[in-house]
């Protein structure tokens, strides 16, 4: 089973449209420059919900191949939610990928793997593709309990969940304590953890399933250390947060490849 690479960028609370505007046609011009192939690796960039029109528009208006998400999504379908915003809203502005359950809103908005679950449901409906999000703490990890912690996420997270469902979601495992720090996990620690979850995956859906699941390490990912992580077998892409704004820095991540 052959995983296409998929390299996130969640560009976060920052850039308004003017700047995003800017990023997003430099981002395509200097992977045009790098010789990019969409076929080996897929390029998403996940603006703020504020710029996802304006983004929508150049990556449509000019044919660029860079694909777009969101960074999180309603667990309504729509309706009195004031502030909310639906997958089926999404859906309609070209996003293929949303986010769910980011450490940062698990830990900003308590939000439980029973919410990560219902927004999963809710884009999967839509055709959307969920980035279901996991990763422990600097404690957790210290007292190398790491793997249970992360397998109980993500069983919480698909809980209920169609295998065919589960088989075209994407699980980005981002040990919280090197997001946004600089201290990047070592390959062979984030390929530890995404290989228990592809078993994790094998065992209670069976081989197929585990193969075409795509699972993403996040967490201080720059160009200098994204071709020792993509060389571990189990990881087959990045969430990246930081180096996502620096277009030279996310063109070459997205061009990791050769
Ligand atoms: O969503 C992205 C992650 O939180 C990683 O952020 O690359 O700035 O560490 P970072």
């Amino acid at each position: 089973m052959t995983r296409t690479p998929l390299m996130a960028g969640n560009w976060k609370s920052n850039l308004n449209h003017v700047e995003a505007t800017g990023l997003v046609q430099k981002l395509a011009w200097t992977l045009q420059d790098k010789r990019w192939d969409a076929e080996k690796s897929e390029v998403v960039v996940f603006p703020p919900f504020t710029d996802l029109r304006t983004v929508q528009t150049l990556i449509d208006g000019d044919k660029l191949k860079l694909l777009l998400g969101a960074q999180d999504v309603s667990t309504h379908d729509g309706g009195a939610h004031t502030g909310e915003i639906s997958a089926k809203m999404l859906a309609k502005l070209g996003c293929r990928y949303v986010i769910v359950g980011h450490s940062e809103r698990r830990t900003d908005l308590g939000e439980t793997n029973a919410d990560v679950q219902a927004k999963a449901v809710r884009a999967l409906v839509e055709d959307i593709i969920p980035v279901i999000c996991v990763g422990e703490g600097l404690q957790t990890r210290e007292a190398g309990e790491q793997i249970p912690f992360v397998l109980e996420q993500v069983g919480g997270s698909i809980n209920g969940l169609k295998p065919d469902d589960i088989a075209r979601s994407v699980i980005a495992y981002e040990p919280v304590w090197a997001i946004g720090t600089g201290k990047v996990a070592t390959p062979e620690d984030a390929q530890e953890v995404c290989g228990a979850i592809r078993r994790y995956l094998a065992e209670d859906f069976g081989n197929e399933v585990a193969e075409q699941v795509r699972v993403l390490y996040g967490g201080s990912v720059k160009s200098s250390n994204v071709v020792a992580l993509m060389s571990q077998p189990d990881i087959d892409g990045c969430l990246v947060g930081g180096a996502s704004l620096q277009v030279e820095e996310f063109a070459a991540i997205g061009r990791f490849y050769d």
